[in-house]
């Protein structure tokens, strides 16, 4: 099970409260994510760390980017790549996102690749084919990668409290499955609450934690919920 916390552009908990909560949890990968500034300070606390995004080419001018050797030289462990929000709001596009992957993974990074319907593709009864057109580069850039894990986060679920029911997540995870055979975590408001259900469902095989995870207690029991009894 792996339990990423993704803390987007919010400073998110003292990283070494955090550490120190996290200890002793076993059977867990508990991952966090804060924003660039943050990274060294979670890596030095000892928690695994990954960015919440990273660049396909080694060094160059892509002003505001930054590339998995500069991350790699830090400590960091990872990356999310394809998140909703850089797909939204800053034009990534598939492609794009699939190089990032690549690059990451050849650098020896480890990677979560992000994948999801809007409200509209799944009204329009497009989910399928949204998440073909999504995995289909990033699996045809890098195949089924050890370090690469994909995250199926419905649009809709993001930020909304609106989660998808254990059924919706289990049938999406199963259908990303056929077309790269990888974990798959999910996302979208996974809270202490709903977590349980969600992670019990067989292809759920963890989950990316947004709102819950910038506070330590309900990051830890989200972490808790996923441990094996
Ligand atoms: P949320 O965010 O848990 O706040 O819905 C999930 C995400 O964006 O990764």
């Amino acid at each position: 099970m792996i339990i990423a916390g993704n803390w987007k552009m919010y400073v998110g908990p003292d990283p070494a409260a955090l550490a120190a909560r996290l200890v002793g949890l076993e059977g867990v990968d508990a991952i966090v994510c804060p924003p660039f500034t943050g990274l060294a300070a979670c890596v030095e606390a000892g928690l695994t760390t990954y960015a919440q995004n990273v660049h396909w080419a080694p060094e160059g001018p892509f002003t505001g980017e930054i590339s998995a050797p500069m991350l790699l030289d830090l400590g960091v462990a990872g990356s999310l790549v394809g998140h909703s929000e850089r797909r939204q709001h800053f034009g990534e596009t598939n492609d794009g996102v699939a190089r990032r992957a690549y690059a990451a993974l050849e650098s020896g990074l480890a990677v979560i690749a992000c994948v999801g319907e809007t409200q509209d593709e799944r009204d329009a009864g497009d989910m399928e084919s949204v998440l073909s057109l999504q995995v289909g580069p990033i699996r045809d850039a890098c195949g089924a990668h050890e370090r690469l894990v994909l995250a199926y986060e419905p649009v809709w679920a993001i930020g909304t409290g609106r989660t998808a029911t254990p059924e919706l997540a289990q049938r999406a995870h199963a259908f990303v499955k056929t077309l790269l055979d990888r974990p798959v975590l999910y996302g979208g408001s996974v809270k202490p609450e709903n977590a349980a259900e969600l992670l019990a469902q067989p292809d759920v095989d963890g989950a990316l934690v947004g709102g819950a995870s910038l506070e330590i207690e309900p990051f830890a029991a989200i972490c808790t919920a996923a441990a094996p009894a």
